[in-house]
């Protein structure tokens, strides 16, 4: 053999092994703090993920808004700036999904157990699907928790959201929501919802716990009320041409790591937010209330109207198809 081909076979011996040695990047990009359900299981994915693809693949993760906010994150997934995600179920109407809004509907489930059977059955898988005519492949869902209100004054029957500019997500149903309670919705990006609230733009919100705390709003909102009136959660969403391009054994330990931190995602959410709760009631900037069983019927009662109200957003068969699932009547009210 020649001696320059002999060079040029080994430039390129080292370039592809060069290549090889490089590693497939993720860049996860989301919106809430690290120390919050998904900004730790964002951190697991990136531990599993590493460890299971042995560094073929490393998972950089922005927390905090850090890379993009709500609407953009979503516009860098679809061009390929980024390639995961976890916005909440609430966030995909401006996709043209609407029927994501469906998790938004108040009170629909009543517990972690209830939403399960639909975010891990036909249904949650269903809804996943009708991401991929926009580029995009649904994961998996991990939990957050169940939302509150908060504002500068107590929240304890209907009557008391009247007139409040209250910041909500970007959905019809959190819209319809707000005016059902007589408020005035407003649409923010999460990362200017402190501020908004600090210089009253509005006057108040609502956010499991563990994203209330973490971004301060506790000390910016002197009542929160625990109202556990409706479900925030995520879910874990791809680059579909990014996903079927990888290497099926890549591809195949990811979707093991992605499962993995579904588990812990979902493991910890509860606790997370019951320890933001005792930190918030530590803090002793908010008054925290409990509603009694009168006031909760007075506000489901005033919200579950909702429901039927969003049939031209999510579809009552969805709607219906939930309801069994979950058992929910209500007609029971
Ligand atoms: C919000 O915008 O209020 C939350 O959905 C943020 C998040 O991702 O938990």
């Amino acid at each position: 053999m020649k001696l320059h081909t002999l060079m040029a076979g080994l430039v390129a011996a080292f370039v592809s092994f060069g290549a090889l040695a490089d590693p497939i990047v993720i860049k996860f990009s989301h919106v809430v703090a690290v120390d919050t359900p998904k900004g730790n299981a964002a951190e697991y994915f990136k531990k599993r993920a590493e460890a299971l693809t042995r560094g073929k693949v490393k998972v950089e993760v922005y927390a905090n808004s850090t890379l993009y906010k709500d609407k953009e994150e979503m516009e860098a997934l679809q061009i390929g700036a980024v390639q995961m995600l976890a916005p909440s179920l609430a966030k995909f109407g401006p996709l043209g999904i609407k029927e994501f809004e469906v998790f938004d509907l108040p009170y629909i489930f009543d517990d972690y157990a209830d939403l399960h059977k639909v975010t891990q059955g036909p249904t949650g898988r269903m809804l996943l699907d009708k991401l991929e005519a926009k580029g995009i492949r649904g994961l998996s869902y991990w939990d957050n928790g169940f939302k509150s209100f908060s504002a500068n004054k107590p929240l304890r029957t209907p009557e008391d959201f009247r007139g409040l500019k209250m910041r909500i997500q970007s959905s019809k149903v959190l819209d319809a929501q707000m005016r059902a309670l007589g408020a005035l919705p407003q649409v923010m990006a999460f990362s200017e919802v402190y501020q908004a609230l600090q210089t009253g733009v509005v006057d108040g919100t609502e956010n499991p716990i563990s994203n209330l705390y973490t971004q301060k709003m506790h000390e910016v909102q002197k009542h929160l009320s625990l109202t556990n009136h409706g479900y925030l959660g995520y879910a874990v969403i791809t680059n579909k041409k990014f996903w079927d391009g990888l290497p099926a054994d890549i591809r195949g330990q990811l979707e093991v790591a992605m499962k993995e931190s579904t588990n812990y995602a979902n493991f910890i959410a509860k606790q997370e937010n019951d320890e933001a709760l005792e930190k918030v009631k530590k803090a002793g900037k908010t008054t925290v209330y409990t509603p009694n069983a009168a006031e909760k019927l007075a506000m489901k009662k005033a919200l579950v109207k909702v429901h039927e109200k969003m049939d031209d957003r999510v579809g009552m068969p969805l709607v219906q198809s939930i309801y069994k699932e979950t058992g929910f009547d209500p007609s029971k009210l």
